[in-house]
């Protein structure tokens, strides 16, 4: 299955060099990538700590381009309005760790900000059922969240193709983001399942040229 609107990309910037986020910030400016992706870890919700409001903040004044932002952290509602300060465009929230899903979206709503909802690689995505038609985004990850590097799973693909037919069957509006693993090797077959938005880390930053990379991940090469 194929969608109309290109697909698009968004590095995450958890395998970049930090102690050059101004360069970072500048190649992804020029590059064809469609925004920013920045994995917010807390060590509770995921075993590893990444970065916080002040890293976003230096990235939010050095670009234009979308910052989406993926909090995988426990107690997001007690930060949304710090993170929409810094300059957060997109929210990305984990259904796992909201006690009341609805209530984080509304608020994030409130604050002007896009909602995406995540998924870990273990939860069904009939959770979603409710929200669907309430969210800009779903953040299907591939990868157990924590850690750039992962391996792809594979079964992540039927997931997409499910989630596409619910969302088409049901006149929603929602995107399909997928998160974790992809490369040149697997973009296409993810991007046929039917996602629109490909989160890439490893493939940019590991790439000896990452403006080269993320035109190579934006090429549609069809089926
Ligand atoms: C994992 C993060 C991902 C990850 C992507 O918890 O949410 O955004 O950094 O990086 P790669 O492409 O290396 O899997
Ligand atoms: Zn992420």
């Amino acid at each position: 299955m194929q969608t109309d609107m290109p697909h698009l990309i968004t590095p995450s910037i958890l395998s970049a060099d930090f102690g050059h986020l101004q360069e970072v910030c500048e190649m992804i400016n020029k590059s064809e990538a469609d925004g920013f992706h920045l994995d917010v870890m807390d060590g509770i919700f995921v075993p590893n700590i990444s970065f916080g409001f002040p890293v976003i903040k230096a990235i939010q004044q050095h670009t234009k381009k979308p910052l989406d932002v993926h909090l995988m952290i426990v107690d997001a509602n007690k930060y949304l309005e710090r993170f929409k300060d810094v300059g957060a465009d997109i929210l990305t929230v984990h259904i796992e760790a909201c006690a009341n899903m609805q209530r984080t979206i509304d608020a994030i709503r409130k604050l002007n900000m896009q909602v995406c909802v995540a998924i870990k690689p273990q939860t069904h995505i009939s959770i979603l059922a409710e929200i669907i038609s309430d969210v800009d985004a779903v953040c299907i990850m591939s990868v157990n969240p924590g850690f750039g590097g992962q391996t792809f799973i594979e079964g992540t693909l039927k997931k997409v193709q499910d989630l596409k037919a619910i969302i088409l069957s049901r006149k929603a509006n929602a995107l399909i983001k997928v998160d974790g693993g992809i490369d040149l090797s697997n973009y296409m077959s993810v991007v046929n399942a039917g996602a629109d938005i490909l989160v890439t880390g490893t493939a940019v930053f590991g790439a000896k040229d990452p403006v080269k990379a993320i035109e190579a991940l934006k090429i549609n090469v069809g089926l």
